[in-house]
């Protein structure tokens, strides 16, 4: 086991599956002792249990992001269980789709509520900790919808777009404590509920968009997710980094260059 992150603790919401999974199996091989925070109790016990059978440190906490006493909870049961927290990882997060002229009201208070609420909850529950501590690191999920305008997401793009915003604001103003915060904004990836949503015309529609031709895996998401945690970043501050196979930067795409 690497120890990058050894005697350190780190709290990864959404752990139970995809991208915060892998993100808690990756910190715990690093070392740190890792709380995985999830809404599916049994999916984050189902986490702790792999993580403990191969040597690591982990602790179950079953938490609704959108809830402030539970998010509190969250912060006091690291704490109590591990000791003073150094990195919070906000992944849960949640996405939906529909034409905008039919998107309901609904949607677009679920999408701010689960990703700019919930996120917001955690990161200052973190932070006040952090800053009482001497410093830490907090690293928020984003999305490409939080910089294209990808069809049918006005209501997922509000709330991503808000959480890279919300990300400088907090850097700025919890850099005298400290506490560097930094976003990632991944591209499509290969998590159990995508490849069970995109199907067909859609997973192709996503092959041709990415310049690498491919989706992105949970793990290569969690490795910028550790540097953006680990002292290797100790001058990244306010930044939102795409893990995305190029599909941010690619604009007009064609295979002969003569047809330009
Ligand atoms: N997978 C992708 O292609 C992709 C693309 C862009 C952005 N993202 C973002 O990355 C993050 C992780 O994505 P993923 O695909 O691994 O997600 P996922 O949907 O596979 O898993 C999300 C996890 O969060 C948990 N969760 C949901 N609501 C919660 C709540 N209120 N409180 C606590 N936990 C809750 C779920 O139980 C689940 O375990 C999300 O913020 C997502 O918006 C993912």
């Amino acid at each position: 086991m690497a120890d990058r992150f050894k005697d350190k603790v780190v709290v990864v919401t959404g752990a139970g599956t995809g991208i915060g999974a892998a993100t808690a199996r990756r910190f715990a091989a690093e070392g740190a002792a890792v709380v995985c925070a999830d809404i599916n109790e049994a999916a984050a016990q189902a986490i702790c249990a792999e993580i403990s059978a191969a040597g690591g440190r982990a602790a179950p906490c079953c938490v609704d992001i959108r809830t402030p006493a539970e998010v509190d909870a969250m912060i006091a049961l690291t704490r109590s269980r591990f000791g003073p927290l150094n990195a919070i990882i906000n992944n849960a997060g949640m996405g939906a789709q529909k034409d905008f002229l039919d998107t309901p009201l609904d949607m677009l208070r679920a999408m701010l509520e689960i990703n700019v609420i919930g996120t917001f909850l955690c990161a200052q529950a973190a932070a006040r900790e952090m800053a009482a501590n001497g410093g830490g690191a907090i690293v928020n999920f984003s999305s490409h919808s939080g910089f294209l305008g990808s069809s049918g997401r006005a209501a997922y793009a509000a709330a991503k777009s808000g959480i890279i915003g919300m990300t400088r604001v907090m850097a700025v103003d919890l850099a005298k404590h400290n506490v560097r915060v930094n976003a990632i904004a991944p591209g499509p990836i290969d998590v159990p509920r995508s490849r069970k949503q995109h199907v067909g015309e859609r997973r192709e529609a996503w092959q041709l968009a990415v310049p690498m031709g491919r989706y992105g895996q949970p793990d290569e998401v969690a490795g910028v997710a550790l540097f953006l945690a680990s002292d290797d970043a100790s001058y990244v501050n306010g930044q939102t980094i795409s893990v995305d196979g190029g599909f941010t930067a690619a604009g007009l795409r064609v295979k002969d260059l003569r047809v330009l």
